[in-house]
Formats: C-alpha cells, sequence, structure tokens
C-alpha cells in the first residue's frame, strides 16, 4: 500500500456576469422575493447568456485560473473528471471537450453523472487516480449549466438554480494533508422524485416531449427536501464519527449549496456554529456541481493548512455523502 495522499494544491471558480436576481423571477411567474427568500435562502443566481455556449465553456475559464495558479502546463496534467448533469452534449464527454480547449493532449478524462452530489463522488474517484501513484495531475470539475434545463415558467424549480463551475487540482503528497476519508451512497429508488423526463434512452426527444416540457428538471420538493435535511446531516455526522472528530476539530463545513435550510439542519446535527459554514447560496443559489468547488474559491484565502474540512452534499438519484479533508497549503 502506498503512503500517498490526494492533496488540493488549487482552486479556482467562475460565475457568469448575469445575475437573475429574485426582483426579475417575481416578473417571470407567480413568485416573490420574499418567499424565495424565505424558503431558500436565495437572492440571485448566475446565467449563461450567449449562443453556442455550455458547460465546458465555464469550466475552461475555472481551469484557466486554475493552471495559472498552480503553476502547470497543461499537457502535465493526465487526468480530468469532470461532474456535470449539463454536458455540452450527450457525448462526447465535457471533460474531452475541456481537455482539447484548454490543451491537456497528455489527459485522458470523462464524466461522472451524480447529480448534486457529482463533485464529492468526483473528487473521491480521482483521489484513487493519485494515492495509487499512477497519476500525478488530476483536475476535478464540478461545472453545470443549470438554465439551459429549467423550465422558467415552473416556479417550483426556475427560483433555485444558477450556473457556474469550479476545479480543483490533485496532487500526491506524503504529508497527512488531502482527501482523508469519504462516505458514499445512493439510492436510486429517489429518481421519481427529481429528474428529467425525456431526452434519454428510454424516452428520446421527439415533437411530443418538447411541447410536454419533459426537457426540463422536474422536483418534487418536499420530498426531496425531507431526505436531504437527514441524509445529508446523517453522512456529515458519520464522517466525523469515524474520525474522531469533534465540532471543535471541524474548521469549516463546505456543504452543497441546496436550500439554506437544509445547510443549518446539518451544521446544526454536527453541532457546528454558522461562522464555520460557508454559504454563497443567496448569491449563486444551487449551481448543482458547482456549488462545492464554488465555496472553497470564495473562502480559499481563509483556509489554512491543516484545516479539518467536511464536505457534504445531497442530490438527484438519489446520491449523498461527505468526504473528510485536511487542508493542504497556505494561501
Ligand atoms: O440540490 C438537489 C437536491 N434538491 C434539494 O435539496 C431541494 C429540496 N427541496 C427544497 O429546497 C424545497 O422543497 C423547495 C425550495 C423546492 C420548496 O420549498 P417548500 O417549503 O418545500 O415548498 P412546497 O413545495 O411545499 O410549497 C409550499 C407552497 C405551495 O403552495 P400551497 O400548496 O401550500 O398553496 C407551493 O405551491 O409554496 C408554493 N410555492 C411557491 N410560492 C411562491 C412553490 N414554489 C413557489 C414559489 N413562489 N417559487
Amino acid at each position: 500500500m502506498s503512503n500517498l495522499k490526494a492533496a488540493i494544491t488549487g482552486i479556482q471558480g467562475w460565475v457568469p456576469d448575469y445575475v437573475l436576481d429574485n426582483k426579475e423571477l417575481e416578473q417571470m411567474v407567480d413568485t416573490t422575493d420574499d418567499w424565495i427568500t424565505t424558503r431558500t435562502g436565495i437572492k440571485e443566481r448566475r446565467i449563461l447568456k450567449g449562443k453556442g455556449l455550455g458547460t465546458s465553456d465555464m469550466a475552461v475559464e475555472a481551469i484557466k485560473g486554475l493552471l495559472k495558479k498552480t503553476n502547470t502546463h497543461p499537457e502535465e496534467v493526465d487526468l480530468i473528471i469532470c461532474a456535470t448533469v449539463t454536458p455540452d452534449m450527450q457525448f462526447p464527454a465535457t471533460a474531452n471537450i475541456v481537455a482539447d480547449k484548454i490543451g491537456a493532449k497528455n489527459a485522458f478524462g470523462y464524466d461522472l453523472n451524480a447529480a448534486c452530489s457529482g463533485f464529492i463522488y468526483a473528487l473521491t474517484t480521482a483521489s484513487k487516480f493519485v494515492e495509487t501513484g499512477t497519476h500525478k495531475k488530476v483536475i476535478v470539475i464540478g461545472a453545470d449549466k443549470m438554465s439551459s434545463i429549467i423550465d422558467y415558467t415552473d416556479r417550483a424549480t426556475c427560483i433555485i438554480f444558477g450556473d457556474g463551475a469550479g476545479a480543483v487540482m490533485l496532487e500526491p503528497t506524503e504529508d497527512e494533508v488531502g482527501i482523508m476519508d469519504a462516505v458514499l451512497h445512493a439510492d436510486g429508488s429517489g429518481r421519481h422524485f427529481l429528474h428529467q423526463k425525456a431526452g434519454g434512452s428510454v424516452k428520446p426527444a421527439t415533437t411530443e416531449t418538447v411541447l410536454a416540457r419533459e426537457h426540463y428538471v422536474y422536483q418534487e420538493g418536499k420530498t426531496v427536501f425531507k431526505f436531504a435535511v437527514s441524509e445529508m446531516a446523517n453522512a456529515a455526522v458519520d464522517i466525523m464519527n469515524r474520525n474522531q472528530l469533534t465540532a471543535d476539530d471541524v474548521a469549516w463545513l463546505v456543504p452543497h449549496q441546496a436550500n439554506k435550510r437544509i445547510i443549518d439542519a446539518t451544521a446544526n446535527r454536527m453541532g457546528v456554529s454558522t461562522d464555520k459554514v460557508m454559504i454563497n447560496i443567496e448569491r449563486y443559489g444551487n449551481t448543482t456541481n458547482g456549488t462545492i468547488p464554488l465555496c472553497l474559491w470564495e473562502w480559499e484565502h481563509q483556509l489554512q493548512k491543516g484545516d479539518n474540512l467536511v464536505l457534504a452534499a445531497f442530490g438527484g438519484g438519489f446520491t449523498w455523502g461527505a468526504v473528510y479533508i485536511k487542508w493542504a497549503y497556505n494561501t
């Protein structure tokens, strides 16, 4: 067994300029700023505008900054994993498109779909390539252009989601830092409550599916909320117990940003005070795979080498889990 750990050695995020705020949504659907704020914590979200722009374009912007920060030449990158539910196209993988766009000629890559838990699934998967010593520079992307699959006539979903991307570099280290542990779960029977009805092999696109608006996100919010609020907290508490971490030991909770009430419940169960919770849901909404790396990016300057971070997520599938990271560097 190798003693290598996979350490995050850089993080970069990117969000589009266009701000879709609650006031604008009030003009689009029957909702209010007050309802959205109290039920979700969201005030605004970013939307990628521009013809021909997709998830890979946001990922590329994040990676450009990441390569610069980590002083990495694109040809040094040997693996790219892209967590997304909004790939540029059904195939090939967005990771391949990104690799081409950034000139990562020596990297292989693939996409990973675990809905809102995708980033923690991808981070865990990537860490295995690094820990075995076979891969030295691995980029994990969490990116989604959710606006491409949101029905802006459906008030139950359009108020929640936004666009954004984040990317981390993983490299091997012999220090006791990096990805320390992960608990990942899935329960496919939850698929009925959060999915896209058409566009897959079961129901390919037809005029009827388009007219029935079946290519958009469908969510039974209350049911998803019920599972998310208990399982995200269970996973976070589980990883703390497995690693003998008390609430005092946890420097930061980095939660998926689906709903402020779910985040608060998770922090509460962990016994972690609000000043140790990364929350930017009010500005970006739920960017699906982008939420956790966008938090890490915005808090990077406050992180210290050795800090214990607990990442936690819940999403469609259902999928959920938590990752324990010992932060590897001071900015
Ligand atoms: O990230 C992936 C995982 N996803 C999640 O974790 C999301 C989990 N779910 C949620 O965050 C919440 O369920 C929502 C934010 C989606 C909805 O909040 P809720 O408190 O569960 O509301 P609800 O769906 O139970 O709806 C309550 C009421 C309903 O009206 P009636 O039936 O009580 O008259 C809805 O029609 O609020 C109504 N409503 C709205 N009203 C104003 C639903 N959406 C809206 C809206 N504006 N946008």
